[in-house]
């Protein structure tokens, strides 16, 4: 085939390809939560999210099946039931999803997403539905001997890749940092001694330790400046935005966002 050909026929693809994603398509994503994926008339909404994160979005058999649950999950269907529309949920790479949200691959991102001046250049942001504080986690045995920011100089640790965490260890003098995409490995590595200490959410950091054998957090605070969580939604997709902060706003006046977040680490702890 001439090489022209070739290329034209490959444009076409991806063109084929790109159109094929929005907020009308036909539903071919993966939905974690069993629901109807046909090819329904229904629209549909589809997630972006790292479901490595307790509390937040993780994975969990629920009547012998393997669901995607947590309470940004709760908030997701919140937000497509508001807007009659049925909710698809891809599990991705943590460091892939705002590039998944531009390239229209997801219509949002909802992961337990700090709102940083680089992420609010590359896509919209919402208004903050949730604040939590940053922690360390060491085994147990290390407990005292991490037990500040400073006492971190010099160590090896772990952290999720394209993770603000990323950069709060890249700030530790002498820290010799292990990327992973996932957290779970990254609690893997603490365990087997390849690394002395991860840096995640608060509320993460509990749920692992309560699931997980010899670990702790220490006394150490990390500083972040961006403590709230937000949804991201492809640049200048302002009609998505309004529907999502209005359906924030009304789970923050009753309450219920954090009814969800008691739910979800009940939910995360429970066997
Ligand atoms: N809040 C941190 C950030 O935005 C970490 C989020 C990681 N989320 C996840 N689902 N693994 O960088």
């Amino acid at each position: 085939m001439n090489k022209w050909i070739k290329m034209s026929m490959g444009m076409l693809l991806a063109a084929s390809l790109l159109s094929g994603c929005g907020q009308d398509k036909a539903n071919n994503g993966t939905d974690a939560n069993g629901g109807n994926t046909g090819t329904a008339a229904k629209k549909t909404l589809t997630l972006g999210t790292s479901a490595d994160f307790p509390p937040y979005e993780f994975h969990k058999v629920i009547d012998g099946k393997d669901t995607i649950v947590g309470f940004d999950i709760d908030i997701a269907k919140d937000i497509a039931s508001d807007m009659g529309a049925e909710l698809v949920i891809k599990d991705l790479p943590f460091d892939s999803l705002l590039n998944e949200l531009s390239s229209g691959r997801v219509d949002m991102v909802i992961s337990g997403l700090s709102p940083t001046p680089e992420r609010a250049k590359a896509v919209d942001l919402s208004d903050i539905y949730y604040k939590a504080e940053q922690a360390v986690v060491v085994r147990e045995a290390d407990k005292d001997k991490f037990n500040t920011m400073d006492t971190l100089k010099g160590a090896k640790i772990g952290i999720q890749t394209g993770s603000i965490q990323e950069d709060i260890a890249k700030g530790i003098e002498g820290a010799k940092l292990t990327s992973l995409a996932k957290i779970s490995d990254i609690v893997l590595q603490l365990q087997s001694n390849r690394v002395d200490a991860s840096i995640m959410e608060g509320p993460v950091a509990k749920s692992f330790v309560k699931n997980v054998k010899g670990l702790a957090i220490t006394d150490a605070k990390p500083e972040v400046e961006d403590d709230g969580y937000v949804i991201g939604v492809k640049k200048g997709n302002s009609e998505l935005l309004t529907q999502i902060n209005k359906t924030l706003g009304d789970l923050n006046s009753a309450g219920k966002i954090e009814e969800y977040v008691t739910k979800a680490t009940e939910l995360a702890e429970s066997k």
